[in-house]
């Protein structure tokens, strides 16, 4: 049986970084304001020659470096985002032009917020066919360039970046065996006026700006994460008890507090960004991850659930043993 294992995690921010006092010389907001609804106090917001590919490229730099092959050895890039450098080609296919590789398959996810664990689930099957033996999942976005900077309650709340990690297919040996042990997304696109862009190829001929109900968000999000967080560890025959990490879309510190509690998970165990990061969407992730085992929190063998929800709405979650 083949399992897809984490070989290394990556991540790349904009080089200019934005405090709430900074946004509130432009915006009608407050540090304080921001810190006690959102836990958030910086952002990072990309600069014109930094594009939602350009990030990813440096975040899959970085986990590639991370795994130890060489980038020739990827053979599948799956890149969620709902900023594209361009509506079409994949940003994932100008990623892989970056990177030097000669042939591999190439495309993007939308799913916006839970981009990554859909492009997790999808490279994990594709892997686990044998058809393919490494993949670089990459969540990234500059949501910088979809923000309406006159609407206080939605731009004080995103940021740009990018995260990235090495899957790779392997034999699963012994009883405990590394790699994704499950996935389990959902969605319900009935909610889609409650977070979405007001413009797109189709229908207005534009790239649009974000708009966000925030409390109903907020409501469904607490709701549909608990619920799929208890999902994938009944999946992966697990229950809460056995986690080690827990790795959220960072999108408000009172959403993975809420959370959290509602799976009976102490709030230590919990990966938390959200205040350097801001929401970076599909990026949320992976940032996570890569801060995380970076500073040695997640080591080899701990067990690590993914979380995720946004726009459409989507949502889901997997539990890997690292
Ligand atoms: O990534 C996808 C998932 N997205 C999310 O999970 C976002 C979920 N939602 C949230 O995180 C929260 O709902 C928000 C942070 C967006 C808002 O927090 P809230 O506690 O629900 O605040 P609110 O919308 O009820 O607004 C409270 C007050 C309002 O004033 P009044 O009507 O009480 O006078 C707002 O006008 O705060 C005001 N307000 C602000 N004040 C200062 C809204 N935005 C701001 C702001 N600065 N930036």
């Amino acid at each position: 049986m083949i399992r897809s294992v984490v070989t290394g995690t990556g991540s790349a921010l904009p080089a200019q970084r934005v405090s709430n006092a900074e946004l509130a010389e432009r915006v009608d907001t407050s540090d304080e304001w921001i810190v006690e609804r959102t836990g958030i106090r910086f952002r990072h917001i990309a600069a014109a020659h930094e594009t939602t590919a350009t990030l990813a490229a440096d975040a899959a730099r970085a986990a590639i470096a991370a795994a130890g092959i060489e980038a020739q050895a990827i053979d599948l890039i799956v890149l969620a985002t709902a900023t594209p450098d361009q509506t079409f080609p994949a940003t994932a296919t100008k990623v892989q032009a970056m990177l030097g590789i000669d042939d591999c398959v190439a495309f993007d996810v939308a799913a916006v917020c839970s981009g990554f664990l859909y492009a997790v689930q999808v490279a994990d099957a594709m892997l686990r066919t044998g058809v393919h033996h490494r993949a670089l999942v990459i969540g990234a976005e500059t949501f910088s360039r979809l923000l309406d900077w006159e609407d206080r309650t939605t731009c004080v709340l995103f940021g740009d970046g990018a995260g990235a990690i090495v899957l790779e297919g392997r034999e699963a040996e012994g009883d405990t065996p590394r790699g994704i042990l499950s996935t389990r997304l959902h969605a319900d696109g009935r909610h889609n006026g409650l977070l979405y862009v007001d413009g797109g190829p189709s229908t207005t001929g534009t790239v649009g700006k974000l708009r966000m109900k925030g409390k109903e968000v907020f409501r469904h999000a607490v709701v549909n994460l608990a619920s799929v967080m208890g999902e994938s560890l009944e999946l992966a025959g697990l229950t809460a008890d056995d986690v080690d990490w827990v790795v959220p879309h960072q999108a408000n510190a009172r959403i993975l507090d809420a959370t959290a509690r509602k799976l009976g998970l102490p709030p230590e165990k919990v990966v938390v960004t959200v205040d350097i990061h801001a929401n970076t969407s599909a990026a949320s992730v992976p940032l996570a991850l890569d801060v995380a085992t970076r500073d040695g929190r997640i080591q080899p063998g701990d067990i690590v659930v993914l979380e995720a929800m946004g726009g459409g709405f989507t949502w889901g979650a997997a539990v890997v043993r690292w």
